[in-house]
């Protein structure tokens, strides 16, 4: 199955996209975890990127396409993938499409997450990410009295805010959201592909809303039947 999830910085894309990789046991290809992997890294991808990324806007095409062209090729890929952060205007919509016509393995289904932009603000204030794997959580919703920590690395890594998610920041990538990405919606309801789902209730609510919508899908069938088998 190859699907992408789309909608404003804070939306939930990530969190998502990681109960999918469990779920269905395919790859999960994040534009910004790569921009940002490779601007730690100091690559010429990465130091090409930084400012883009630090202002909010949008990291030019040649750069994202690069990135992204690498990581698809990768074997894991194979049986599908979730993009979570791509493609982010018509222009890498259309390569995409391209690409995927070229492979004869096209897009079974573009999510749309739809989430008010009050809730937005107060998801991305309180986002931190674990410093060794990267997981992401939410000074909200840690249980109450406690500071959130992460659950998969045992010996108390450092929580860290994204430079990005400071507010100034946030507003310019909401605005570019709007003016860039959200054409997208129409581009791919026009191809049949477009499905919304509200995205505002608790993160289980919305990973039960998204796996129905997913698994009615019929490329999700060989998944399940792999599945089954494996357990
Ligand atoms: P990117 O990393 O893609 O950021 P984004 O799209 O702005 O998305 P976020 O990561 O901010 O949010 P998310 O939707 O994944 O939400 P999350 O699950 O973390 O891009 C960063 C930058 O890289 C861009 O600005 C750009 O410069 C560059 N870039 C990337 N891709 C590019 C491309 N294709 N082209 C050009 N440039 C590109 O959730 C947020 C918080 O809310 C978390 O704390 C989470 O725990 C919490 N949360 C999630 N769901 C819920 C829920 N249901 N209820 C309560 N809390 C929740």
């Amino acid at each position: 199955m190859r699907i992408v999830l789309m909608g404003a910085p804070g939306s939930g894309k990530g969190t998502q996209s990681q109960r999918l990789v469990e779920y269905f046991g395919i790859p999960q290809i994040s534009t910004g975890d790569l921009l940002r992997s490779a601007v730690a890294r100091g690559t010429e991808y990465g130091m090409r990127a930084k400012a883009a990324m630090d202002a909010g806007l949008l990291v030019v095409d040649e750069i994202v396409l690069g990135i992204f062209g690498e990581r698809l090729a990768e074997p894991d890929t194979a049986n599908g993938f979730i993009l979570d952060g791509f493609p982010r205007n018509i222009a890498q919509a259309q390569a995409l499409s391209k690409l995927l016509g070229t492979l004869k393995t096209p897009l079974d289904a573009v999510v749309l997450f739809e989430v008010n932009y009050e809730e937005i603000i107060k998801r991305i204030s309180g986002r931190r990410s674990c410093q060794t794997c990267g997981r992401v959580f939410n000074v909200y919703s840690a249980p109450a009295g406690s500071a959130p920590h992460c659950d998969k690395c045992d010996d108390k890594p450092v929580l860290v805010q994204r430079k990005d998610d400071e507010e100034e920041t946030v507003r310019m990538r909401l605005e570019v959201y709007e003016q860039q990405t959200r054409p997208l919606a129409k581009f791919y309801r026009d191809q049949g592909l477009l499905r919304t789902i509200d995205a505002q209730d608790s993160v289980e609510q919305v990973t039960a809303r998204l796996i129905a919508t997913l698994d009615s899908l019929p490329a999700a069938k060989p998944l399940r039947n792999a599945r089954s088998k494996a357990s």
